[in-house]
């Protein structure tokens, strides 16, 4: 293929041809260097990050670069967070240490991509300070990274290409997943909440969800490759479907993949609790290959502080639907989000907040500082809260979480589950590491051929948010051995 063949005008034949274009671009590059040229995704914030990762490190191999170790590739790219403010700080830290590696290499190049470059700010301040990086793109475009690739190398300045929004969703591009037995799987894209703290909505879009058939097809795929388990991976799943025609509720797209054969796990992030359905309770209990794990973030257990949040339920209400969900899915795990110090956070809010995680009793939860983000309404929000209140409140919040937290994990000591072994435990070799389907982790002696295999253990101890177990003579999995 050569630069000069026709360019093909739709996706994703496009990026086939330009990566084709670029695989030859990195061959000479190579054959140049007299060795191959390899690569480095560093990814920074959540599971769809994750995903995006995967797709971009697909891409990368696809047209020739080998994996790297580290920031010494040929290579480099940062796929960004920037859910709160020392997300950013991390990345331009960063930046100082690749521009003394570049130096070093004046072929590598830099990239960037991710939430954080969706910020008009963080350009210019890309432009003004940081004119060593090659390449900058945005959330709506990762698909277009062979392109960009091919772009950049012909210019000498650095290539910006940040869309604001779109409703395209281009798939069935490489993948280069991380692990082989497990996968996410994105089902929608954006958000349309736009709780007052939240810079989500802003730099990923509105909600676009994908059709039933790519996802089925793409998790059929998938377990036809040796997947188990997948995540079904939205900012807000439960709004799964509003958007198409004709409509499909998040329940019925659950339960259709959990009749797809030979799928034995399924999980899915994030489920807002202002529309969880008790169809969506409803489905969970009756498949039992999907996890009895629920995220529910939280943010605050305070009435007012929820409605400042533009969450749309009460305390009294997500205290319901918690009850609900327990009274439905006994053993269920729950985990939830909390902000702590959002804008006029009084300290009843604040016991407000304790007094949630006293009584749903969370297996785990990520705990915050409410963290200021331009452009949100919140961050004009008067009454903003002074640090050492936030430390305090803080500090007692991780004690309560962390305390529940480990006495909710330990429920199950003494019993026999079924672990999806994950890999090879790091401090102890002798050792395997894997994760019950309420997402607790557990080790257990075993060697590297368990792997990806679901097998019984009898979970001996809880050693706080972890199980030491035996795997029980005989329980390994029968279709693949
Ligand atoms: N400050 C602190 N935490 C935030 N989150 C989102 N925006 C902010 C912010 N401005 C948290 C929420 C969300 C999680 C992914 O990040 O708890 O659920
Ligand atoms: Fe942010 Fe709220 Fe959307 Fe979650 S649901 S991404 S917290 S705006």
């Amino acid at each position: 293929m050569l630069m000069t063949d026709p360019v093909p005008v739709s996706e994703p034949a496009r990026q086939f041809h330009y990566m084709e274009v670029a695989r030859n671009l990195v061959r000479q590059k190579a054959e140049e260097a007299g060795r191959p040229l390899s690569f480095f995704v560093q990814t920074f914030g959540c599971q769809m990050n994750a995903r995006d990762s995967e797709k971009l490190r697909g891409i990368l191999q696809h047209i020739g670069f080998v994996p790297g170790a580290d920031e010494t590739a040929d290579f480099v790219l940062y796929n960004t967070c920037t859910v709160r403010e020392n997300a950013n700080q991390k990345v331009y830290g960063r930046l100082g240490y690749l521009q003394t590696l570049k130096k070093k290499n004046p072929s590598m190049m830099i990239a960037l991509c991710g939430c954080m470059m969706q910020e008009p700010e963080v350009l210019q301040t890309l432009r003004d300070k940081y004119t060593f990086v090659d390449l900058v793109f945005g959330t709506h475009n990762i698909f277009k990274l062979a392109e960009l690739i091919v772009r950049a190398l012909d210019q000498d300045e650095m290539l910006i290409d940040v869309w604001k929004d779109t409703d395209q969703i281009v798939e069935d591009l490489p993948v280069d997943r991380k692990y082989s037995f497990k996968s996410g799987v994105n089902i929608m894209f954006g958000c349309n909440n736009f709780c007052s703290y939240c810079i989500v909505p802003y730099v990923r879009g509105r909600e676009r969800s994908r059709m039933p058939r790519d996802i089925i097809r793409e998790i059929e795929s998938l377990v036809s490759d040796g997947v188990r388990e997948v995540m079904l991976l939205g900012q807000n799943v439960n709004s799964y479907g509003k958007t198409l025609d004709p409509g499909v509720s998040f329940a019925e797209l659950l339960e259709t993949v959990s009749g797809i054969p030979g799928l034995d796990r399924i999980r899915f992030m994030t489920s807002h609790p202002k529309d969880l359905s008790d169809e969506l309770i409803r489905v969970m209990a009756a498949h039992p290959n999907i996890c009895r794990h629920l995220h529910l973030p939280l943010q605050s257990g305070s009435s007012e502080i929820l409605r400042r949040m533009n969450r749309r339920y009460t305390k009294e209400q997500y205290l319901q639907l918690t009850d609900r969900i327990r009274s439905a899915i006994p053993d269920i795990s729950l985990t939830t989000d909390i902000i702590v110090g959002f804008p006029g956070e009084t300290e009843e809010d604040f016991l407000e907040t304790l007094d949630v995680v006293r009584r749903v009793r969370y297996d785990s939860a990520f705990t915050f500082i409410y963290s200021k983000r331009t452009g949100t309404p919140a961050a004009v929000m008067e009454n903003q809260i002074p640090d050492e209140i936030i430390k305090d409140r803080f500090g007692r919040l991780l004690t309560e979480v962390q305390e529940i937290g480990r006495e909710q994990t330990a429920r199950f000591t003494g019993r026999t589950m079924p672990v999806l072994v994950e890999q090879q435990n790091e401090q102890d070799a002798s050792l395997v590491t894997g994760r019950l389907d309420t997402n607790a982790v557990v080790h257990f002696p075993g060697d590297s051929s368990l792997i990806g295999q679901i097998v019984d253990v009898h979970l001996d101890t809880c050693r706080g948010f972890y199980y030491l177990g035996t795997m029980l003579p005989h329980s390994q999995d029968t279709n693949l051995l």
